[in-house]
């Protein structure tokens, strides 16, 4: 199976959490797009779903399912979305596709973050993939310093604005051996909207898709 095979077979595997008859906390990315997609073709009735993006609302609408705001709800019972790293304590790297601070804020109310996954996003250590930090525009020049500083080159992601009109650095040659303290450290940083290391919203259980089918990792 290919890479876009195992995203459709995880986005499938992932229906088994969705809570029928509960508003669902939906993230971001091409495997969420799979998620998406089977959900619509699975007959389950939910009443709607709070988006992680533009891009996920879209996508969600299109087919047909309502998309709340998430200040119309004070709990969510799962958040199901990807990640561009996962470590075997369900630490993750989020944000290659630039929705890391809407997909904290959904996370945050939701009980269960189901991480649905490829089996390449399995790591040991988290950093080989560039980490995704959201800034305010005027910050980038001295958080690039700071990243330095800690022996990571951030990069400025050319064109790229988000849906909250910030912008995004890719920070290369970290690795992040304590992400709760990694995750802590950063965000005191002024000029950092989200980092991208989600350890206080780890997910609770990660669907991997490799050769042998969908694993379980709790
Ligand atoms: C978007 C994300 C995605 O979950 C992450 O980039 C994984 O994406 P994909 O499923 O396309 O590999 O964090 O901000």
């Amino acid at each position: 199976m290919n890479q876009d095979q195992l995203k459709q077979l995880v986005g499938r595997a992932a229906l088994d959490y969705v809570p029928a008859g509960q508003i669902l906390g939906v993230g971001t990315g091409s495997t969420v797009d799979c998620f998406i997609d089977a959900l619509a073709a699975s007959g389950i009735q939910i009443p709607g779903a709070v988006s992680s993006s533009e891009r996920s609302t879209q996508r969600l609408a299109k087919h047909g399912i309502k998309v709340l705001d998430a200040a119309e709800v004070t709990r969510l019972a799962v958040y199901i979305d990807g990640a561009d790293e996962i470590d075997g304590r369900g630490f993750m790297v989020k944000g290659g596709g630039a929705a890391l601070t809407r997909e904290k804020i959904v996370a945050d109310l939701a009980d269960q973050f189901v991480c649905i996954a490829d089996a390449s996003k399995l790591v040991q250590t988290l950093g080989a993939f560039p980490l995704p930090v959201e800034i305010i525009p005027m910050a980038a020049a001295q958080l690039t310093r700071r990243f330095a500083e800690i022996g990571g080159k951030a990069q400025l992601r050319g064109g790229v604005v988000t849906d909250n009109g910030g912008h995004i650095l890719d920070v290369t040659g970290l690795s992040i051996t304590d992400p709760l303290a990694f995750e802590n450290d950063v965000n005191q940083w002024p000029g950092v909207v989200t980092v991208g290391v989600f350890a206080h919203h780890k997910a609770s259980v990660c669907l991997l898709g490799g050769a042998d089918g969908v694993k379980t990792l709790k």
